[in-house]
């Protein structure tokens, strides 16, 4: 018998790639990532091998992929800044398609997200569906996954929607609100992805949760389950941008974008088909109603701080 499969996941000392890390390392399969941080507090106590990625070298992109069966890849930017650019990002992750064909890596789990399209007029939406394609048409045996939010422990995006509850005595929800949301436990986002990586058929799938809210439903049920006093309130989506940006001065973070904001009120981040997950946000949200949104977790500190 050989030694176990090496798997290359991106971000694993991150966020969704952490947990899909921790499942295949569970099934005693190997690990190595791929990261910006490669100097990052290891969580795995030195069993995941950490590189830098080094997408503007492609032979030591190819290197760092050789010998691996599976690339689990979550690399993505949420936002443009500074240099970083949604243009970069496409072409970095098409050198990791490159360099992982190269190396003879046999299949390509990537995440993607919801509702991605190359028409979108948001360059989020529509750099992932450029990606896609690009997957597709690669020749790399691919499971492409689609979620919407994740939420769980270390979450970003619905921490600080508590966080800004508890915060502020009054909370804005741009527009009507009544744009739906499907979250999914990032559990089961890393349980869809290594169940993905080992199959052998290419596939694309929305990873969403068993329910669908509206956003302000959502908002709403946060409220409640940590005890926020705050006032719900509608306001035009350029006044909630404002306020986001001042909140973002005050956190030296970037809150929330405006293509983040369009996104959302586009009903971008819920699926037409059914549930693919099984994690009830609401059965979550009560177990962690205690410590969800108690500090507030930045972009900015996560991935432009060196380390
Ligand atoms: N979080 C959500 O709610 C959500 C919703 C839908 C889709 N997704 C997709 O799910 C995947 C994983 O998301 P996540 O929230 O778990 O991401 P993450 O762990 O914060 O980041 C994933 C990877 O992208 C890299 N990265 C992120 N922002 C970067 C930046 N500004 N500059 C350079 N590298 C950056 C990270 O680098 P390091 O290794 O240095 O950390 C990591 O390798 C992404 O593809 C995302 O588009 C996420």
């Amino acid at each position: 018998m050989g030694p176990p499969q090496l798997n290359i996941v991106t971000g694993a000392f991150g966020y969704a790639g952490r947990y899909i890390a921790q499942r295949l390392l569970e099934r005693g399969e190997r690990v190595k990532t791929l990261t910006g941080h490669p100097l990052r507090p290891d969580p795995f106590n030195g069993r995941v091998l950490a590189v830098p990625f080094h997408f503007d070298r492609p032979a030591e992109l190819t290197r760092s992929l050789e010998g691996a069966s599976t690339l689990y890849n979550t690399y993505w930017v949420r936002f443009a800044y500074k240099q970083t650019t949604f243009d970069r990002a496409i072409q970095n992750t098409l050198a990791l398609f490159q360099a992982a064909r190269d190396a003879g890596v046999g299949r390509v789990v990537h995440v993607s997200i919801t509702k991605a399209r190359e028409d979108s007029p948001l360059p989020y939406f529509r750099g992932k569906a450029i990606l896609e394609r690009a997957l597709r048409e690669s020749g790399l045996s691919y499971a492409i996954l689609r979620p919407a939010v994740l939420f769980g422990h270390d979450d970003i995006l619905v921490n600080n929607i508590a966080w800004c509850l508890r915060t502020f005595p009054t909370f804005v929800i741009p527009g009507s609100g009544n744009y739906k949301v499907q979250p999914i436990h990032v559990e089961d986002l890393a349980e869809m992805a290594v169940h993905s990586g080992h199959e052998r058929t290419d596939s694309v799938a929305d990873a969403v949760g068993p329910e669908t809210y509206s956003y302000e439903k959502l908002v709403r049920l946060m409220a409640q389950a940590i005890g926020s006093k705050s006032h719900i309130v509608h306001v035009a989506p350029a006044l909630a941008l404002a306020l986001a940006k001042a909140i973002g001065l005050i956190v030296r973070d970037v809150l929330l974008t405006r293509e983040e904001i369009d996104g959302l009120m586009a009903g971008l981040l819920a699926s037409d088909g059914p549930p693919t997950a099984k994690t009830r946000f609401t059965d979550w949200l009560k177990q962690n109603a205690n410590t969800l949104g108690r500090r507030y977790a930045s972009e900015l500190a996560r991935h432009y701080q060196s380390g």
